[in-house]
């Protein structure tokens, strides 16, 4: 019996970085983070069970995925296989339409997406919108990818910093991330534009380059003791609606991020990442509030007004080796489509007959 679902997810920007990992193995985050979820760039998947398999199988914007994609995503299936009750192996098939392993977080939406379709295949979602089962699947996704556990919220998304010594088993190493409601107004009028330095994949993952960072930068203990504050900031001026401070805030958090990852020889930008942050500080200088992020590749995301966005983009556009920018905006967390597929799914484990 074949059973079958697809979600949708987008990636998300963190303005308080999560970096580096609590001991243990469960993937909990270290810190706090606090992110935007972002409508204008889309992952879409597709979980198969299909008895007959005799593995997963991870077909990739169009390519068959081996090795580390691979065996992530196999995890997550087992998680899910154990969860379920099922034994079948899965075919994901999905795509973005966006860069890949490019720092454009695509482990975010790509992971989010994916527990999503794989929970709903599973019969898992007797209702896609339901809270519980949005909670399920963050917890599953930030398993995966910390990050991707936010890109099941929409909007503003927090995500606490894991226990520090958490307990074993399936409900002590639980971490869910929670909208944070900021003024309606102030969401609305936020855009991020994403200025794409490089059309390669990035050289060194998320998860490579903060093992080292919290292995060999002695700045690690400093960024251990700074992101919780920045946070708290972070967390008052989205709440707030106050875009300078979580501007001012949000470029600092970046900052300490990157610092300690270069002083482990961890560098993620290129030539025209510096360029993007000069010019994104002479846009300020002349009196428009834009700020910048970059995560763990050389884009450059600029925050900015609507009123101020035009503008900006124009000048960002200009920076010699901007490949492109993509302008987006505050988005809805990760979606499963139950219209078809899904929907047999779940009726199948009711116990109804499914071709
Ligand atoms: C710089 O979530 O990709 O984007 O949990 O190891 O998969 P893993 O890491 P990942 O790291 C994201 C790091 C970041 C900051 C952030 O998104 O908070």
């Amino acid at each position: 019996m074949k059973r079958e679902a697809s979600a949708t997810a987008h990636p998300n920007i963190a303005l308080a970085k999560y970096w580096g990992k609590r001991p243990g193995g469960a993937n909990l985050p270290a810190v706090p983070s606090l992110s935007v979820t972002l409508a204008g760039m889309e992952t879409h998947t597709r979980v198969s069970f299909l008895p007959g398999l005799s593995r997963d199988r991870l077909v990739l914007g169009g390519k068959d995925e081996e090795g580390r994609p691979l065996v992530r995503a196999t995890l997550m299936l087992d998680r899910v296989r154990e969860l379920s009750g099922l034994s079948t192996f899965a075919e994901i098939v999905s795509r973005n339409d966006f860069p890949t392993a490019s720092g454009l977080a695509s482990s975010a939406s790509g992971f989010a997406a994916l527990a999503f379709a794989a929970l709903g295949a599973a019969g898992l979602a007797p209702d896609g919108a339901d809270a519980a089962f949005r909670e399920r699947a963050s917890d599953l996704a930030r398993r995966a990818s910390v990050s991707a556990g936010r890109s099941a919220f929409g909007g503003f998304v927090e995500l606490a910093a894991g226990p520090a010594h958490p307990e074993q088993g399936m409900s002590g190493d639980r971490l869910v991330a929670r909208p944070l409601a900021a003024p309606r107004a102030f969401e609305e009028s936020l855009r991020v534009l994403v200025a794409v330095a490089t059309e390669g994949a990035k050289a060194v993952s998320s998860t490579d380059g903060m093992g080292r960072t919290a292995k060999e930068s002695p700045y690690y203990a400093a960024w251990l003791e700074e992101a919780p504050r920045l946070h708290r900031g972070l967390r008052e001026a989205v709440l707030g609606g106050d875009f300078e401070a979580m501007g001012m805030l949000a470029e600092a958090s970046a900052l300490a991020m990157h610092a300690s990852a270069v002083a482990a020889g961890v560098v993620y930008w290129n030539g025209v990442t510096l360029e993007l942050m000069r010019a994104v500080r002479e846009i300020r200088a002349r009196g428009t509030a834009v700020f910048f992020t970059i995560d763990a590749g050389p884009h450059v995301k600029v925050l900015a007004r609507e009123s101020d966005a035009p503008a900006a983009l124009t000048y960002l556009r200009g920076v010699p080796g901007v490949v492109r920018v993509i302008e987006t905006r505050p988005g809805r967390g990760a979606e499963l489509r139950l219209e078809s597929e899904g929907a047999r799914a779940s009726s199948a484990l009711a116990g109804e007959a499914v071709s």
